[in-house]
Parts: C-alpha cells; sequence; structure tokens
C-alpha cells in the first residue's frame, strides 16, 4: 500500500502550461559564477512570482488544481488557468479556507495562491518564524496563527484545525494518510527542473553535480525525479540538510521515514525532523547521497552567496554551502561542473 500511495509521478507539461499562462510568471535566471576558480551554475529562486522564494511554485499551484478539481466536481466542467479568474469560479473559492504550517515561505505561497484564487488562507506559524513572515502573510490576506514552539508543533496545530472547522489542510510534507496535495505542490516544484533542463538543452553544458537543499524534501524530491527521468546527461545528486535535521538520511539510512531530534538550526527553512514520505521514497528510487551542514557553514555559506551578489540566508544558500564543502576537499575531478539553487532570497 505504502508504495502506491508513495508514487510520485508528476504531470510536469501541466504544471509548466499552468505557469506559463501566469502574467506573474517568468523563467527565473541561471547564473554562471566562478568560485575558487571553478564555474558554477547557479539557478536564483530569489525573486521567484514575487515571493522571494521557489516555494511560489508550489502552494499557489496546487490551490489552482485543488480548486478546478473541485468546480469539476460540483459542475462537471473541465477549466483552464485562465478560466479559475473568471467571477462564477472566484465566489465559488470564496467559500474554501486552505490552512498549513510554515517554516515561512510554504505559507507565503499558500496565502498568495488563494488570494489570487480568490479563496482564504490560515497559516500556522511556530516561535521560530521570522516574525517579518507573519507580517509578509497578513499582508497578503492571510490569517496567521502562532502555535508551537518548533515546526513540527506547528504542523500538529494546523492539522487539528483543519480536522476540527473543515477547512482543506494544504501541507507540503506528507505523511501516512496524506499524500495527494502535497504531491501537487512538488508537482510545481518540478517547473524548476524544467526550466534548468530547457535551459542547459540550448547551452550544452550539463553539470556533473546538483546539490539540492532539503528540509521535508519537496524540492529535492521533485528535482531528483525529473533529473533522473528527464535530463539527457546524468548529474551525481547530493542532498542537503541540517545536521540538527537530517531526517532524510535518518530514514535512508533506517530504510523507512525516521523523525529526527536535534536543536532549533540557524537553516530555519530546512530544519524539519520529519521527512514527507513521498519525498523520502522518491529519493530512495533517485540514487542521492546525502550531506549535512553545521549551522557554522551554513552561515559563512550565505554570506559567500551574498557577497557574491545574491543575497540570501543560510536556507538559501545550503546547496552552495555543499558545494563549498566539496570545493575544500580538493577531489575535483575533470569535467566538475556543479549546479545549485539559491531557493530563497534575503529574510
Ligand atoms: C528557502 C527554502 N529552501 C529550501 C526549502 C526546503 O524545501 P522542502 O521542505 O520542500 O524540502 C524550503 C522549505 O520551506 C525553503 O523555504
Amino acid at each position: 500500500m505504502t508504495q502506491n500511495v508513495c508514487q510520485f509521478t508528476p504531470d510536469f507539461s501541466r504544471a509548466l502550461k499552468h505557469f506559463q499562462a501566469q502574467p506573474k510568471y517568468a523563467v527565473s535566471p541561471l547564473h554562471n559564477m566562478q568560485v575558487n576558480g571553478h564555474h558554477i551554475l547557479v539557478k536564483d529562486e530569489t525573486q521567484r512570482m514575487g515571493l522571494g522564494a521557489f516555494k511560489a511554485l508550489g502552494g499557489p499551484y496546487a490551490i489552482a488544481r485543488y480548486i478546478a478539481d473541485q468546480w469539476q466536481q460540483k459542475t462537471g466542467e473541465t477549466v483552464t488557468s485562465e478560466r479559475l479568474q473568471d467571477a462564477d469560479i472566484k465566489a465559488f473559492a470564496a467559500g474554501i479556507t486552505f490552512v498549513c504550517a510554515s517554516a515561512g515561505n510554504h505559507g507565503l505561497g499558500v496565502a498568495s495562491g488563494a488570494r489570487d484564487m480568490g479563496a482564504r488562507a490560515r497559516i500556522f506559524l511556530a516561535s521560530t518564524v521570522p516574525e517579518s513572515f507573519g507580517r509578509r502573510l497578513e499582508s497578503y490576506g492571510a490569517e496567521v496563527v502562532w502555535a508551537g514552539d518548533n515546526y513540527s508543533q506547528s504542523v500538529a496545530a494546523a492539522v487539528a484545525n483543519a480536522d476540527t472547522t473543515g477547512a482543506t489542510l494544504l501541507a507540503d510534507g506528507t505523511w501516512q494518510g496524506y499524500t495527494e496535495l502535497p504531491k501537487l505542490v512538488m508537482e510545481g516544484y518540478t517547473v524548476i527542473a524544467e526550466e534548468i533542463r530547457m535551459a542547459l538543452a540550448a547551452s550544452g553544458q550539463w553539470p556533473s553535480h546538483v546539490f539540492l537543499q532539503a528540509g521535508v524534501g519537496g524540492l529535492a524530491c521533485a528535482m531528483a525525479y525529473m533529473i533522473r527521468h528527464n535530463w539527457p546527461v546524468q548529474p551525481e545528486l547530493i542532498v542537503v540538510e541540517p545536521d540538527a535535521a537530517e531526517c532524510l538520511q535518518a530514514s535512508h539510512r533506517a530504510g523507512q521515514p525516521t523523525n529526527v531530534e536535534g536543536p532549533d538550526s540557524n537553516m530555519g527553512r530546512l530544519d524539519c525532523k520529519e521527512p514527507s514520505m513521498v519525498a523520502w521514497h522518491t529519493l530512495e528510487q533517485c540514487q542521492v547521497t546525502y550531506v549535512t551542514l553545521t549551522d557554522k557553514a551554513a552561515q559563512a555559506g550565505a554570506d559567500n552567496m551574498s557577497a557574491m551578489g545574491l543575497p540570501t540566508t543560510p536556507s538559501g544558500a545550503a546547496g552552495f554551502t555543499a558545494l563549498q564543502q566539496q570545493l575544500a576537499s580538493g577531489l575535483q575531478a575533470e569535467g566538475f561542473l556543479p549546479l545549485v539553487i539559491i531557493s530563497e532570497g534575503q529574510v
């Protein structure tokens, strides 16, 4: 049973087509940079859809698909992304409230996606989330609820709230009995991999290594799936986690989804102690390796990337920090061409 519910087979063409119909959508930049004499490729998600992080591709997409599906169930009509903006569908969406917990960016995606579709959003934040996220969420019309001392507690509060109010839970993580909406969130992230694939097909410069920072594992899952299934030249894939929250690596070691304990990390958006079951399962099939980062290294990596012209955070720069650690080992083979994703701008 777990095998089937964990299967991730995203309809990536549908996701790309959806975004290409959005006025706010633009392909994010893929920069060529130099680090210690090495050429690196840097996918820059710091401005994505005006939200400042790749998560702008997840929640809003899942919301659009969910409303389209609900509308179809009610009326029998199959709708396009453009049709979702019509008044009758927005009036229908006004009766839907999306609830989630967030370390920051997923909440912004859900809040802005709900606002764009005429729906409502209620976002649960742990006390570890910067207050600036709370203010930004409110500016998108979301109701903000501060709940718990850490991400896991805010997730529990969101789940309980959805259960008691009948609101629609839109988490980015998956667990036993809850997988379908987060699969749509991850389907949205596949757009990043498609954009990169198209750029690399034009340049012919395929990377030898791709570094993927992970919280619950949604981004890493979507990227790894897309790379393994659709890229003609296969790189090594390295999943990067805080040493305080290495839940995917622990799951890999244990052969099953495994929670971890640890102190709070300065990589706040990666500080998830519970892996996404679907992400873990998919990563197991994608031949990835795992590394962890200390907070100190993560801060230095963020400072370096910011000094190189892309202001970001320890979470946003984590893949780059892991690359820097690999460069420091001095063991690069001929043809070493790493790709990193700067997953958020400065918070
Ligand atoms: C900036 C940033 N990078 C990486 C991640 C990790 O994504 P995931 O939780 O899907 O693994 C997040 C998650 O919130 C994030 O906000």
